[in-house]
């Protein structure tokens, strides 16, 4: 998937929010240690340093969600990672209701809250959760 696929694919997935640049993209995949997971109408973006994976991004479009695309590319992500982190990391919006499901199911669980941190047009702002894993053998079975 290229840079400019991932910021259209971003864009649709995030419509009420800032789509992410294909440049952005581009800047972020020069890094050696940010990784793309790729699935027809999903991606993923993650960042593992020091021990540590951050899911940097995840978005699946509009029109092909609730058929398990996200939940595939978070399998790949934590069978990529085991053995080489010891936990992942993610930040989400409280009101992420989807994301939230999806993240539980996979073992992560909230450490931190930043409050009011996503700005929202013509409405509160909504607090972002860190949520924090510790990987085990057999993680990415979700
Ligand atoms: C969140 C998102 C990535 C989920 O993608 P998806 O491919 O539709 O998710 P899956 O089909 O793999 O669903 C896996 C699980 O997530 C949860 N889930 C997904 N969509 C959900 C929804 N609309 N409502 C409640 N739970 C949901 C469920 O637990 C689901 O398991 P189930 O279908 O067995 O009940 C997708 O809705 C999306 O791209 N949203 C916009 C961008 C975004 O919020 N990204 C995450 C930012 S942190």
């Amino acid at each position: 998937m290229t840079p400019a696929e991932m910021s259209a694919l971003h864009h649709a997935a995030f419509a009420a929010e800032r789509g992410w640049s294909a440049e952005e993209f581009k800047d972020l995949l020069d890094s050696p240690y940010v990784e793309a997971f790729t699935a027809p109408h999903g991606m993923a973006l993650t960042r593992t340093l020091a021990g540590e994976s951050e899911l940097l991004t995840l978005a699946v479009d509009p029109a092909h969600q609730r058929q398990g695309v996200a939940r595939g590319l978070m399998r790949q992500w934590m069978t990529a990672i085991t053995g080489t982190a010891q936990t992942a990391f993610l930040e989400v919006a409280a009101d992420n209701h989807a994301a939230r499901a999806l993240y539980a199911d996979f073992g992560f669980a909230t450490v931190a809250t930043r409050a009011g941190y996503y700005l929202r047009k013509n409405a509160p702002s909504v607090d972002a959760l860190v949520l924090r894993c510790t990987l085990t053998a057999g993680q990415a079975g979700q």
